[in-house]
């Protein structure tokens, strides 16, 4: 089958189109075969050695396509049925075909949702939900800041937000380019991230840009207030948060690592993804999809690393 491997670590230039050997399920997985990959800051992170994986590795966290095969033990799917799933406990999504944990999968039977769609949600979207609900623990009437709000997952963050019953929802943005971009997923307000620091105070912060983003991030906290740490594209030098500034402030720092999360929690995984699924279906969350093909991946890494991206990349990967 193809797929896009990563046989050393480096830029986007290392990624190479190569024919390898089709995956077979294990017990309690499913392969599946790819109808779209979705193209995510993570895999730019293993592309380039920040995730140690043994070479060559197949990058790819996300796809939509049709159930192949079900391993041992596995019920309540069937060959065909068209899927979402995670895949990012192992990778392999950039690939005609991808196993991973049935509880990863979720059928898109009944739901009025395109495959290219749906390969944009399982790792943005999901994630969206349990970043606020699970790890933030918002309450309705809450205010939220969100970091890079018209990317990927920021596009989603605020959308969630709001679904779950939030009061102000600000999105900071890198460049007066994506002012609109971002006000078009549903934020009450946009700010630079320069400007980030006139916005107000909020009870939830979520940063995955790091760098001044982390440190304003927590200084924007009101009392009880809640930072989210759950990236660091701008590749910055870690925060030193000390434990006794939170102490005397009344403020909380928790991170959340999907691939980490899926692992340890893969049921609970899997749920937040069918929230999302479902709340794509119905129209409450909006996601914009550019499509390229499989064998575009570089480029893809291109856009998605210079910053240059809105809403979310995916390779379609069944060839029509
Ligand atoms: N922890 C998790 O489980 C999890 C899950 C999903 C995503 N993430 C993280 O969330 C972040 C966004 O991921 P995504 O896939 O949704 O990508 P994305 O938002 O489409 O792209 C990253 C965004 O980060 C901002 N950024 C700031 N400095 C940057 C730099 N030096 N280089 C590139 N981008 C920079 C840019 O937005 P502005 O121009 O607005 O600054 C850029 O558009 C990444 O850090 C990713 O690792 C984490």
């Amino acid at each position: 089958m193809r797929a896009i491997t990563i046989p050393q670590f480096g830029s986007a230039d290392v990624l190479r189109l190569d024919e390898v050997e089709v995956p077979e399920p294990g017990p309690g997985q499913v392969s599946i075969d790819v109808a779209y990959a979705g193209a995510n800051f993570a895999e730019i992170l293993y592309r380039r050695g920040v995730v140690d994986v043994p070479l060559p590795f197949v990058p790819g966290i996300e796809v939509s396509g049709r159930v192949r095969a079900l391993g041992p033990g596995v019920e309540g799917l069937r060959a065909g049925q068209p899927v979402a799933a995670l895949t990012i406990v192992d990778g392999g999504g950039y690939a005609e075909v991808v196993t991973t944990s049935a509880d990863l999968v979720t059928p898109l039977d009944g739901y009025d949702l395109d495959l290219g769609t749906a390969a944009a949600l399982p790792s943005n979207s999901a994630t969206a939900f349990l970043v606020l609900d699970r790890v933030a623990r918002i309450e309705p009437g809450e205010d939220v800041l969100v970091h890079a709000a018209a990317g990927g997952v920021g596009s989603q963050l605020g959308q969630a937000a709001r679904l779950l019953g939030a009061g102000r929802v600000v999105g900071a943005v890198g460049s007066p380019a994506k002012i609109e971009a971002a006000r078009a997923f549903g934020y009450d307000e946009v700010v630079l991230r320069e400007q980030v620091a006139g916005a107000g105070r909020f009870d939830v912060v979520v940063d995955m840009v790091g760098g001044t983003a982390r440190r304003s991030g927590l200084d924007l906290l009101a009392p009880m207030g809640r930072l989210v740490v759950m990236g660091n594209a701008s590749g910055a030098e870690d925060v030193g948060i000390s434990a006794d500034e939170l102490w005397f402030a009344n403020r909380t720092v928790s991170g959340f690592n999907l691939a980490a999360f899926s692992a340890a929690f893969p049921q609970e995984a899997g749920r937040a993804l069918r929230r999302a699924v479902a709340a794509a279906a119905s129209g409450e969350l909006r996601v914009r999809v550019e499509s390229l093909r499989l064998e575009q991946a570089a480029r893809a890494h291109r856009r998605i690393e210079a910053g240059r991206t809105t809403g979310k990349l995916v390779l379609e990967v069944e060839r029509s």
